[in-house]
């Protein structure tokens, strides 16, 4: 259970500031950010784009496409019809809401526009239908409308997103002047399927936009919180030094100080050991590691130190000695990728590079 963000939420102005500059100057109205699992993407999204965003004018709708995994058009229709867009009506909205529209119901009011649906009856022709409606009308409002689109490396998941992922590129495509989108997920691998393949919809459709990792200010931060909470102080050095063991993560650092609120603990030594005891022992985490292949194993730990030139000789043979043998093939190396990638536990950063996704499983492959 995390912690409450209106309290423990470190705002990141500047990081906002710079995605809705971008849009503001309108150099392009679709970024992707890039940012390794468990950075801060969608507490970024939710807590200061958001936020900065309204106060800049913007419709925002945000909508995670896990929401509705099975059907993530109906995930993005629910998402717009719960932000209830403010509208102010415009001559063409007054047509619009005027003229009998078939499959697009338009409730009214206090001067707000919701698409309504039949999540049930409708099918997937029907949602695709009413979003490209359901578009339209925003596109005919005043202000701009910026969609947070978070998880959408899952319309990579299966072809039958396909037609919902033609239908987001048309919009944006149509409408550029007055929608923006901001995409993000949780698998760097499935947004470059989307946005770096050429044969998707989305080829090319939005620039990469990194996300800096959080640095000492949002540990201090937290340590100020801590004190305020609890009475007690965590030493500033120590919280640095966890820091850095946990890969510089929010979600693992944010994890050790919720056990400290609640174990009534101050030494964040002991408690990152025994945070990261309990990793070790945790059943998922072990059931994967159990499972890897020993060159599996060989490869992640070389991508953990150098995800650089895979399949370069030099590579190749320090592989070779993390097995203990004389040499591997590059095609072994190419199917172990390919499994670990699978389980999103490495991803490829570009020709030959590779980064680690899942962080947490690298000690435990060092002990096993
Ligand atoms: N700015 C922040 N201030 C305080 N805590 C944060 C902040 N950013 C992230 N966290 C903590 O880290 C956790 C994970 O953050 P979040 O879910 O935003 O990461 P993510 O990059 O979206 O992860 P994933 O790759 O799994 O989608 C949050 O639940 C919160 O506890
Ligand atoms: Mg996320």
């Amino acid at each position: 259970m995390p912690l409450n963000p209106t309290i423990w939420h470190f705002h990141r102005e500047e990081d906002a500031r710079r995605y809705i500059n971008f849009f503001d100057t309108g150099i392009s109205n679709s970024l992707t950010l890039f940012a390794p699992r468990r950075k801060g993407k969608t507490a970024l999204l939710l807590h200061d784009v958001r936020p900065l965003a309204i106060d800049r004018g913007y419709n925002v709708i945000y909508c995670t496409f896990w929401d509705n995994k099975e059907r993530p058009a109906q995930a993005l229709l629910t998402a717009m019809e719960l932000a209830n867009t403010p509208v102010s009506i415009t001559d063409r909205m007054k047509s619009l809401l005027t003229s009998p529209v078939k499959n697009l119901s338009l409730s009214v009011s206090n001067i707000q526009i919701g698409v309504s649906f039949d999540p049930v009856n409708d099918t997937e022709n029907d949602v695709l239908h009413k979003l490209t409606r359901a578009f339209s009308a925003i596109a005919n409002n005043s202000k701009r409308t910026l969609l947070l689109l978070d998880e959408v490396q899952h319309l990579a998941t299966d072809k039958k997103f396909g037609p919902l992922v033609a239908t987001l590129r048309s919009a944006f495509d149509k409408y550029q002047h007055k929608l923006c989108a901001l995409y993000t997920g949780s698998s760097r691998d499935g947004l470059h399927r989307l946005f770096r393949e050429q044969k998707s919809p989305l080829f090319n459709a939005a620039q990469e936009y990194p996300l800096p990792d959080l640095g000492a200010a949002f540990i201090n931060f937290v340590c100020e919180q801590f004190e305020r909470a609890s009475g007690r102080k965590i030493n500033l050095n120590a919280a640095l030094k966890t820091w850095n063991t946990v890969e510089k993560s929010p979600y693992h650092f944010m994890a050790i100080v919720e056990r400290m609120l609640t174990n009534i603990e101050t030494d964040i030594e002991l408690s990152t050991k025994d945070y990261l005891l309990m990793m070790d022992n945790d059943p998922t985490l072990k059931k994967i590691v159990n499972n890897l292949k020993p060159i599996d194993k060989a490869v992640t730990l070389h991508i953990e130190q150098d995800g650089e030139a895979l399949f370069s000789q030099e590579s190749l043979k320090r592989i070779a000695s993390h097995l203990g043998i004389n040499e591997v093939s590059r095609s072994e190396v190419q199917n172990s990728v390919r499994r670990l990638r699978g389980q999103n536990i490495i991803c490829k950063l570009g020709e030959g590079e590779y980064g680690i996704e899942m962080p947490e499983i690298v000690p435990l492959i060092t002990g096993s």
